[in-house]
Formats: C-alpha cells, sequence, structure tokens
C-alpha cells in the first residue's frame, strides 16, 4: 500500500510540475490549486487512502502526502506572487506618462490688445483718483458738436468727419461729448476719464479706421492750470510707455479748449509721434453746462488707444487691431 501511495505521489507531483509551468492568469492558478488541492483534489483524495495503510508504514505515507501537499502549496503561492508582481508591472507600463512627450495645447481666450492697453490706462488715471465715466455711441449733434461750442457752420466740423444716423443724431466723433454730459450732471469738482468708441467716415489706410477708440480726460477744481496738465500726461507717459521718452506741447486750435495743445512724445533720438490733443477748456463749454468759469478752470484731453498700442508695441497698421487675425492677437 505504501508503494502505491508512493507512486502516486510521484504521479501527482509530475502532474503538478508540467502543468504548474502552464498558468499564466490568477484564474488559471485557481483551477490548478481546485485541481490539486481542493476538497475533491487529487492529493485531498490521497489522503482517504491512508486508512487503508498498515499502521507502521502509515506515519511514512502521511510524510510523503505531507510533502507532497505543502510543496504545491508553497509553489502555489510563488506562482501567484510572481503573477500578480508581472500583472502590475504591466499595467504600470500600460499606463506610464512619456513626460517627455510635448504639452497638448489648449487654446485660452485673451483679452484684445486694445481692451488690454484700455484697462492698463484706465489703471493708471483710476490711482491718481479719476472715476471712469461712459456716454452712448449714437449721440445728438449738441452734446457732439454744439455744446462743445462747434457751431453749425463752424468749420472746425470738417475736422470730424461724421456718420448721421438722422437729422439731429450720429455717431459721435470723439469722447468729448461725455464731458458735457458729466458736468451737466455733477457739480464741480470732476475728475473723470472717458474711455470708449468713436467713429468717423475716414478711408482705412496704415493710420485710419473708421471705428477706433478714445480716452477722454477732464479734470475741473479751483486752480488747475496748464502745468497740472502737463504734469498730469508726463506721469502718465512714464508709466504707460516707462522711463527714456520726451514729450513736446505744441499749440493747435480746438473748439473747446483754450489755449489747446497737441502732444508729441519721441523716444530719445526718435521720431516725434503725436499722441493726443489737449487743452484748458473753453470758458464758453463752463457756460453752456452751468459752470462758473471765474471759479472754476479746467483742463482735458482725449488720447487715441490704437495709437497708444501701436507705439507700445511697434504696430505700423491700425487694420490690424479690426481682422481678428489669432495669428497678431495671440501675441499679446
Ligand atoms: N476731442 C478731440 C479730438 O477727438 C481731442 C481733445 C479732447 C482735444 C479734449 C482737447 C481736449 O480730436
Amino acid at each position: 500500500m505504501l508503494e502505491r501511495i508512493r507512486a502516486e505521489v510521484e504521479r501527482i507531483r509530475r502532474e503538478w510540475e508540467e502543468a504548474k509551468g502552464t498558468v499564466r492568469s490568477p484564474e488559471e492558478l485557481e483551477r490548478l490549486r481546485v485541481r490539486f488541492l481542493g476538497r475533491k483534489g487529487e492529493v485531498t483524495v490521497l489522503f482517504q487512502f491512508l486508512k487503508e495503510v498498515p499502521g507502521e508504514q502509515r506515519a511514512e505515507a502521511g510524510r510523503l502526502i505531507n510533502a507532497l501537499k505543502e510543496g504545491i502549496q508553497g509553489e502555489l503561492s510563488r506562482i501567484r506572487d510572481e503573477l500578480e508582481a508581472t500583472l502590475r508591472e504591466e499595467r504600470l507600463r500600460r499606463e506610464a506618462f512619456d513626460l517627455t512627450l510635448p504639452g497638448r495645447w489648449r487654446p485660452l481666450g485673451k483679452l484684445h490688445p486694445l481692451t488690454q492697453v484700455r484697462l492698463e490706462i484706465e489703471r493708471i488715471f483710476m490711482e491718481m483718483g479719476f472715476d471712469v465715466a461712459t456716454g452712448p455711441e449714437v449721440e445728438t449733434d449738441y452734446y457732439n458738436f454744439e455744446a462743445l461750442n462747434i457751431p453749425e457752420d463752424h468749420p472746425a466740423r470738417d475736422e470730424w468727419d461724421s456718420f448721421y444716423i438722422d437729422d439731429t443724431h450720429l455717431l459721435r466723433t470723439h469722447t468729448s461729448p461725455v464731458q458735457i454730459r458729466v458736468m451737466k450732471s455733477r457739480k464741480p469738482p470732476v475728475r473723470i476719464i472717458c474711455p470708449g468708441r468713436c467713429y468717423r467716415r475716414d478711408t482705412p489706410d496704415a493710420t485710419h479706421f473708421p471705428v477706433f477708440h478714445q480716452v477722454e480726460l477732464l479734470w475741473v477744481e479751483r486752480g488747475l492750470t496748464m502745468a497740472h496738465l502737463k504734469w498730469i500726461i508726463e506721469e502718465f507717459v512714464r508709466q504707460f510707455f516707462g522711463p527714456g521718452y520726451e514729450m513736446r506741447f505744441s499749440a493747435d486750435y480746438f473748439p473747446f479748449t483754450e489755449p489747446s495743445a497737441q502732444v508729441h512724445i519721441r523716444r530719445k533720438g526718435g521720431p516725434w509721434l503725436e499722441i493726443m490733443g489737449a487743452g484748458m477748456v473753453d470758458p464758453a463749454v463752463f457756460e453752456e453746462v452751468g459752470y462758473d468759469p471765474e471759479e472754476v478752470t479746467g483742463f482735458a484731453f482725449g488720447l487715441g488707444i490704437e495709437r497708444m498700442a501701436m507705439l507700445k508695441y511697434g504696430i505700423d497698421d491700425i487694420r490690424l487691431f479690426f481682422q481678428n487675425d489669432l495669428r497678431f492677437l495671440e501675441q499679446f
């Protein structure tokens, strides 16, 4: 009987040796465990023959079967560990990132360069204590011209080629009408800037476009002089363009300011570039809005946002701002 058991143990061991090499998955391994060590497994069944083994040989037979069982158990758990390690490695390899790959490009919207420049200009003047005021783009003849001391037959109207909507309404040609609206609704002192879109009947070229943007500034108070105006502009240029710019005032004419000036700036040695029209508010304008010109003085200027952006970024064609070409816009 012992010999039969020995032979069975040998047979099962050989079978096991053959079978264990074929295992590729935890499921196959489990099937193998059931086949050898399960309740009706080959090794388990062998134990049932023990009682048929004569007493003096039973211990030896028991040892043989136990050794077989423990051998298989040990190998099962070793194979399980190896299998798990391989699976884990495979998964890691599958899920691995290649950190050297270029990232995915996700397009991100941003503010139009003219908006960026406007916000920067607003920031500078708000820090100086100016409020932001706005007005309508469709204006009446009265606010756009008459209240600014430009009567119907005034030759200066030719300066602003306008889009009329009907007999009395037009697209505003500058932001100066906002001055009038604000002064008519507030008592002095007034300290405002008015950013906004303006329209002129210009043929588009590198420096003209029928739609453009201005920032108007108006400061009205007791005792203001041209020196304050000059200081404000100087300080603005320094903050907006950085150091290294020179500024020049020269005489100009606007019906709503007296005296009037145009302001040029240049980088040391570069050409002079006009950046704005400016001047002391004309007494006729104060009278129109109900301010006493003997009490208060004030100054105003109007600068073009496109012009500021072109100077700051070296852009040589104003039309680029309005073409919505991403290759241009993405640079800002
Ligand atoms: N409104 C003028 C223009 O558009 C500019 C300006 C504003 C001049 C304020 C003087 C004072 O040409």
